[in-house]
């Protein structure tokens, strides 16, 4: 579909997303031509700047990103405005809106306009009830959508009361719930992998597939973001949105065609098979573990309780490893091992398929199971283990691996997952986008674990530059399964 002329409207322009993802992606597109002749970007917030100041402040950081071409950079700065109001003032709207028309008639924009939230998650039912009151959500002479970002909720009653304030002044058409994993190419090719190929499908269920792993490792710690982190941890941060998103990829049915009531249909459904989490699960299947002062390669890198922002005596995790069940015809039985954290040995995000072994031992030494890597970040790829004959005497077997590198597509450049997610918006494509019932599956999941935290809860340090506190091992091993281990 084809992109309108349009505003976007970005509340807490002077922000860490806005700065670091949101100007740069859409400078990207402007640099490719993906975005229309005429459009403005009005970054919204409290600070006052003029446009130029605005202007300056952001160009710094798209410096900084990379190779960068003076001339278009300037051209693309054009486009941007700045309006300073109090976003929890109802009066302030009114100038807001003033100026919006002003920049469509200016520019002869069409009065399409895209209310970008990238705010504090506590303005997320302020602003869209003080757009409604001056009616910027009414459609009458243009597309009115409005973007919200994660946290969408901190649990299952929050996201619930948050739909209901959203409701009162937008439609569910109107709003777009991001996640930015959904952005990522790789994640979305989960489905062309699965159902444009004849060869997996067959075997993509319980009587083939063994377990499933999905790891989402970061090398980092909590950096500048404790005071944020620190109310939310890693069941919030990454779990509830960004790996069961994933997962909704790995197991979902095939939707009939891929549009976005087809797609969303389908993610809930398995979303909602989801085996609800029983006090025997969250004692022994699930695994909360906490980053402690430690020293990597000559380094001693502080505790996660030392952190800025952070309490000293905090119980939040920056691990949590997770075994989990789908109750459905294809995935009875089939664990699904799930883990994530701060302060790992590598930053990596890829998914597991391990195949069941033959039914029986032919060769003295086989070579182990099959698995399929699907390589989410970075080296994106996608690997397929499989057995070779030791080449000599005997029939020994040994692991080979066939592997395709995206890299080695030299004429195509992967599009960020905000790119991606820029330019669906501006379409009003809402396939990648989280329906609000899909949001509420995965709080409906995890809410269990968050009242067993509420509680006295076992919280398992460990080193930083390891892989998580040792009961994750056990977690696997207890089963007969092993976690990856890539470096
Ligand atoms: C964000 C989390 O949603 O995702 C961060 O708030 C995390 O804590 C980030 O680092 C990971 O995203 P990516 O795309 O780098 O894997």
């Amino acid at each position: 579909s084809v992109i309108d002329t349009s505003c976007i409207v970005i509340f807490g322009a002077s922000g860490d997303l806005t700065q670091r993802m949101l100007i740069p992606a859409l400078y990207h597109l402007y640099v490719d031509q993906k975005l229309p002749k005429s459009f403005a970007i009005l970054g919204v917030s409290r600070s006052i700047y003029s446009d130029q100041a605005f202007r300056s402040k952001l160009i710094k950081n798209i410096k900084s990103d990379k190779k960068i071409n003076e001339e278009l950079l300037n051209k693309f700065c054009e486009h941007l405005f700045y309006q300073a109001i109090n976003t929890s003032d109802v009066n302030d709207y009114t100038l807001l809106k003033k100026r919006i028309s002003r920049i469509n008639a200016d520019r002869e924009l069409k009065n399409n306009t895209l209310f970008y939230l990238a705010t504090p998650p506590s303005l997320y039912s302020v602003i869209p009830e003080h757009l409604a009151a001056v009616g910027l959500n009414e459609e009458t002479d243009g597309w009115k959508r409005l973007v919200v970002e994660k946290p969408f909720g901190s649990d299952l009653k929050s996201a619930v009361s948050l739909d209901e304030s959203l409701y009162r002044h937008f439609q569910e058409q109107q709003i777009y719930r991001i996640d930015h994993y959904l952005g990522k190419e790789t994640v979305q090719n989960m489905l062309v992998l699965r159902f444009a190929n004849s060869i997996f499908e067959p075997l993509w269920n319980g009587r083939y597939i063994d377990y499933v792993e999905v790891t989402g490792a970061e090398a980092l710690g909590v950096e500048q973001r404790g005071g944020y982190y620190d109310g939310s941890g890693a069941m919030r941060d990454m779990l509830q949105n960004h790996l069961l998103q994933v997962i909704a990829m790995v197991a979902m049915e095939p939707p009939a065609v891929i549009n976005a009531k087809s797609m969303r249909d389908e993610v809930v459904k398995v979303l909602q098979c989801l085996k609800p989490l029983s006090q025997d699960d969250l004692e022994n299947n699930l695994v909360l573990g906490q980053y402690i002062q430690s020293q990597v390669r000559g380094k001693c890198l502080p505790a996660y309780r030392e952190e800025e922002g952070v309490p000293n005596n905090s119980r939040t995790e920056t691990y949590v490893g997770l075994k989990l069940f789908i109750n459905n015809w294809r995935w009875d039985g089939v664990p699904f091992y799930l883990r994530t954290g701060k302060r790992l040995p590598t930053r990596v995000t890829e998914v597991v398929i391990h195949f069941k072994k033959t039914p029986h031992p032919v060769f003295s030494a086989d070579a182990p199971e099959n698995k399929l890597i699907i390589r989410i970040q970075p080296d994106e790829g996608i690997m397929l283990g499989f057995g070779l004959k030791e080449p000599g005497a005997g029939f020994d077997a040994k692991e080979v691996a066939m592997d395709f590198h995206y890299s080695d597509l030299k004429e195509t450049e992967l599009l960020t997952a905000y790119e991606r997610l820029l330019l669906d918006l501006l379409k009003g494509d809402a396939t990648l986008f989280a329906r609000s019932d899909a949001v509420r599956a995965c709080w409906d999941f995890v809410q269990p674990i968050l009242d067993y935290q509420k509680k006295s809860f076992p919280l398992h340090g460990y080193a930083s530059g390891t892989w998580g506190p040792i009961e994750a091992e056990k977690l696997l091993n207890r089963d007969n399964h092993e976690w990856r281990f890539p470096c």
